[in-house]
C-alpha cells in the first residue's frame, strides 16, 4: 500500500518515512525519526523536485509511478545534492532517459562529482522562472542552507515554496503530512535540535535567504524534512529568524565531564545556586552520557553555559572536548559562559578551556577555577561565584 498525499490539485509529496535509521549523517541521534519529503508537479509539464534518500529509493519510485500513471517527467529540480535527497537521481535517470536536471553551477559540479552525471543539465540563475504550463517554477538561490549549491523553489500559481533543508525538522510524520495534522509542540524541540545540529553553523546565510524571500507571498512550505507547513508559515519563519540570530532565552546549560563524582558535585552545586538566585530554565548534562546533539540543541535555546571538566592527559576530558569543538565549528554566538574544572596533581583542563573561550570570544562572567585537592568549602565559594554572576548577567541586575 502507498500513501500518496496531495500539497493541491497537481502537486504531490513523494516522501518516505525512515523510522530505521539511527544517526542522521551517521552522527546524529534520531530516535523519532526523520522523512525524506521529495514533491512532483504535474502540470502541462511535469516537474519533479529532489529525490531521497538511498535507503528508501524503491519505495519512492513505486510511488512516483503511482502518481505519473504512465506519464514522463520533464524536469528533475535539484535544490539540494546531499544525497539524503538526491541519493534517488540515477534511479530517475535510468526510469526516464531525457528528463532534463535543473541547477545551478554548484549543483553541475556536484552532481559530476558525485555520480560521474553529465546530463541533459539545464542551468538556472536566480530569479529565472521556467514554464510549466498553468505555473511556473521560480528558483531562489539560497547557498549554504545548507550546501554552496542549495536552492529554494516555488511555484507561482500555488504559491509554494519548496525550501530544502531550510525550515525543516528531524520527526517522522506520525499520520499527517501537514502542521495542521498534527501537534506542532511535537515537532518544536526536534526542528530546533535538527536547525543546531545542521544548519546552525550557517545563521548568516539563514538570514540572507529570510530577506531574500519577504517580498514573496508563501502559502505552503514544504520543506525536504518533515511537516509541510500552511498553517504556522510565520512560526516557523520566525524561529529559523531568531535562531539564526543567535537570539536567546534566559536559562543556563551546565555540561560536565566527571570519573569520580567530583566534577559533577560542582555542576550540581552551581544548578542548586543558581535555582537559588531565580534562574528557572536550568539544564545540566552528563557529556558521557547524553549525546551532544541534545546538548547543542539546548545551547541554541539559552543564553548561558557553564562547562565543567576534570583534567584528562592534562587537557579536557573527550567528551567535553568533542562538545567544545563542535561549538566552535558552529560558530555559535552571544552566549554568556561560565568554566570550571578539577584535578589530582597538575592541571590542564581549565586552561584548554580558557585558551578556547578566547578563541569563540563569549563574554565570561566569573575567573575560571580548577580544583587542586581543595576543601569542599573553598570549591562551594567557587561555584556559588559562578552562579551568582550568571544569574546577575542574565537577570541585568
Ligand atoms: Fe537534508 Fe543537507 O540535506
Amino acid at each position: 500500500m502507498t500513501q500518496i498525499k496531495k500539497l493541491s490539485e497537481n502537486v504531490y509529496w513523494l516522501g518516505i518515512n525512515d523510522r530505521k535509521t539511527h544517526l542522521f549523517e551517521n552522527l546524529w541521534p534520531i530516535d523519532k525519526g526523520v522523512s525524506y519529503n521529495s514533491y512532483i508537479i504535474c502540470d502541462e509539464k511535469v516537474a519533479l523536485i529532489d529525490t531521497v534518500e538511498t535507503g528508501a529509493i524503491s519505495k519512492f519510485m513505486e510511488k512516483l509511478d503511482g502518481v505519473l500513471n504512465g506519464r514522463t517527467i520533464d524536469y528533475l529540480v535539484i535544490n539540494h545534492l546531499e544525497p539524503d535527497h538526491s541519493a534517488g537521481i540515477p534511479a530517475v535517470i535510468e526510469r526516464f532517459p531525457n528528463i532534463k536536471l535543473i541547477g545551478n553551477n554548484n549543483t553541475a559540479k556536484f552532481l559530476s562529482g558525485y555520480f560521474n552525471i553529465n546530463h541533459n543539465f539545464q542551468l538556472v540563475k536566480d530569479l529565472e522562472e521556467i514554464d510549466l504550463g498553468q505555473t511556473k517554477l521560480k528558483f531562489y538561490m539560497t547557498p549554504m542552507i545548507h550546501w554552496p549549491e542549495t536552492m529554494m523553489t516555488y511555484t507561482t500559481s500555488e504559491e509554494i515554496l519548496f525550501s530544502g533543508d531550510a525550515f525543516g525538522t528531524f520527526g517522522a510524520l506520525d499520520g499527517g503530512l501537514f502542521d495542521d495534522e498534527l501537534n506542532f509542540d511535537d515537532y518544536e524541540n526536534e526542528m530546533r535540535r535538527y536547525y543546531s545540529n545542521i544548519v546552525g553553523k550557517y545563521g548568516k546565510h539563514v538570514q540572507k535567504a529570510i530577506q531574500k524571500l519577504s517580498g514573496t507571498s508563501v502559502k505552503m512550505i514544504a520543506s525536504t524534512h518533515g511537516p509541510v507547513w500552511r498553517k504556522d508559515i510565520s512560526k516557523v519563519i520566525s524561529l529559523y529568524d531568531k535562531w539564526s540570530k543567535y537570539e536567546t532565552e534566559d536559562g543556563v546549560v551546565i555540561v560536565y565531564g566527571s570519573m569520580y563524582g567530583n566534577t559533577e558535585k560542582m555542576a550540581d552545586s552551581i544548578a542548586f545556586a543558581l535555582k537559588d538566585e531565580g534562574i528557572h530554565n536550568i539544564k545540566v548534562y552528563n557529556a558521557s552520557k547524553t549525546h551532544l546533539s541534545y546538548i547543542l540543541s539546548d545551547i541554541f535555546k539559552y543564553k548561558g553555559l557553564i562547562i565543567g571538566t576534570p583534567t584528562y592527559n592534562a587537557g579536557v576530558y573527550p567528551p567535553i572536548e568533542a562538545l567544545i569543538s563542535t561549538i566552535e565549528h558552529s560558530e555559535i554566538k552571544n552566549h554568556l559562559l561560565g568554566i570550571f574544572g578539577s584535578c589530582t596533581w597538575v592541571g590542564g583542563g581549565v586552561k584548554k578551556l580558557i585558551e578556547w573561550s578566547e578563541k569563540i570570544g563569549w563574554e565570561m562572567v566569573a575567573d575560571p577555577f580548577e580544583n587542586i585537592s581543595v576543601s569542599e568549602n573553598k570549591s562551594i565559594v567557587q561555584c556559588n561565584t559562578i552562579a551568582k554572576n550568571m544569574a546577575a548577567k542574565l537577570m541585568n541586575k
